[in-house]
């Protein structure tokens, strides 16, 4: 599947820019091969815009912000949060025509970034309730370009046979090359994954999870919000819920922009913020090592790659990919 080819994903919402970005002034992203803009408007909410003037094409992510409207930088348009050009310096007292407008898209806080949906909303953004929740706190930890899908992403989240071999220096176990059990449901949106794996312990993670012991086991449930976000909820035996939210947001059909955070149900005097990013970074440096020689043409027809029964998440999600893009009119494209 080219995602950029796909027009049913320009109807999700994606994690684009960290908020905290936007407060040094306009961003530019790649959302789905289409660049856009965003900044904050005069109340401190963000915007997006297509990023290029409908004067002469130059970008307006090059330009500034001026009382909550994007100035472009060739001859000074200023456009609003909605594309309209609300003034241009060279006619100050004339009306401004109505065909002086750059596209606008879907664009809302949450959870520290600035998501955006470049056309009309199928679904809202994922709800994760633990975040509001005063038991846990948030934690950003990642967000960067990975050269690979979403969905080899997505996939390898779920897939509880990869741990023994590619998390060989974090928690992958040679004992549990299988998880204990595997229970599945699905609502139209969401896959859920409930999985019990056996897992080790290294002198890393031991301060991080408040465990001596050398092996331990990782109770999941994880949930697949279609198309590119994942939950996942680790809890370990002595009560630490350790929650890994992450989106791969589609940049262009062979780029994501890997945007997760964690939430947790302990504080900053149990365990350092910055070390718990320090075991994360090393457990998705090792994904990201094999994820990015994968074909990001991902084919959502099971026929074209092998597979087994570790793999059904996976499954799961080309099916229902396939049938959104069935019930949308939409044939799978490819490259050729
Ligand atoms: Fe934007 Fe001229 S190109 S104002
Ligand atoms: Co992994």
């Amino acid at each position: 599947m080219l995602v950029t080819k796909q027009l049913v994903l320009q109807r999700f919402w994606y994690p684009v820019v960290p908020i905290a970005q936007l407060l040094n002034g306009p961003q530019s992203f790649e959302l789905l091969g289409q660049k856009i803009v965003l900044w904050l408007d005069a109340s401190g909410k963000p915007a997006a815009v297509r990023d290029r003037c409908c004067h002469r094409s130059a970008q307006l992510s090059k330009g500034k912000v001026v009382n909550g409207n994007i100035v472009c930088p060739y001859h000074g348009w200023k456009f609003d949060s909605n594309g309209a050009c609300v003034h241009v310096p060279q006619a100050e007292n004339s009306p401004i025509s109505t065909s002086y407008k750059v596209s606008a898209y879907h664009c809302a806080e949450r959870y520290g970034y600035a998501w955006v949906c470049l056309a009309d909303p199928l679904k809202d953004i994922p709800e994760i309730p633990e975040v509001a929740d005063p038991q846990y706190r948030l934690i950003h930890e990642f967000y960067e370009p990975w050269h690979c899908a979403g969905l080899r992403v997505m996939e390898n989240e779920f897939d509880t046979a990869h741990p023994t071999f590619v998390h060989t220096e974090t928690f992958g176990s040679e004992e549990h090359p299988v998880p204990d059990s595997m229970e599945f449901s699905e609502t139209e949106w969401e896959l859920h994954f409930r999985s019990v794996l056996g897992v080790v312990n290294p002198s890393l993670q031991k301060q991080n999870l408040k465990m001596a012991q050398d092996k331990t086991v990782r109770t999941m449930h994880m949930t697949w919000f279609m198309p590119f976000t994942a939950k996942l909820r680790i809890a370990y035996p002595n009560g630490l819920v350790h929650i890994i939210v992450n989106t791969t947001t589609p940049i262009n059909d062979s780029t994501s922009q890997i945007v997760q955070f964690c939430v947790r149900n302990d504080t900053e005097q149990d365990t350092k913020g910055e070390d718990i990013i320090a075991f994360d970074r090393k457990v998705t440096l090792e994904d990201k090592a094999i994820l990015e020689t994968t074909d990001f043409d991902v084919p959502l027809d099971i026929n074209q790659e092998q597979h087994m029964l570790t793999d059904k998440p996976g499954i799961i999600m080309r099916r229902k990919l396939a049938a959104l893009l069935k019930k949308h009119g939409e044939v799978e494209q490819i490259r050729r």
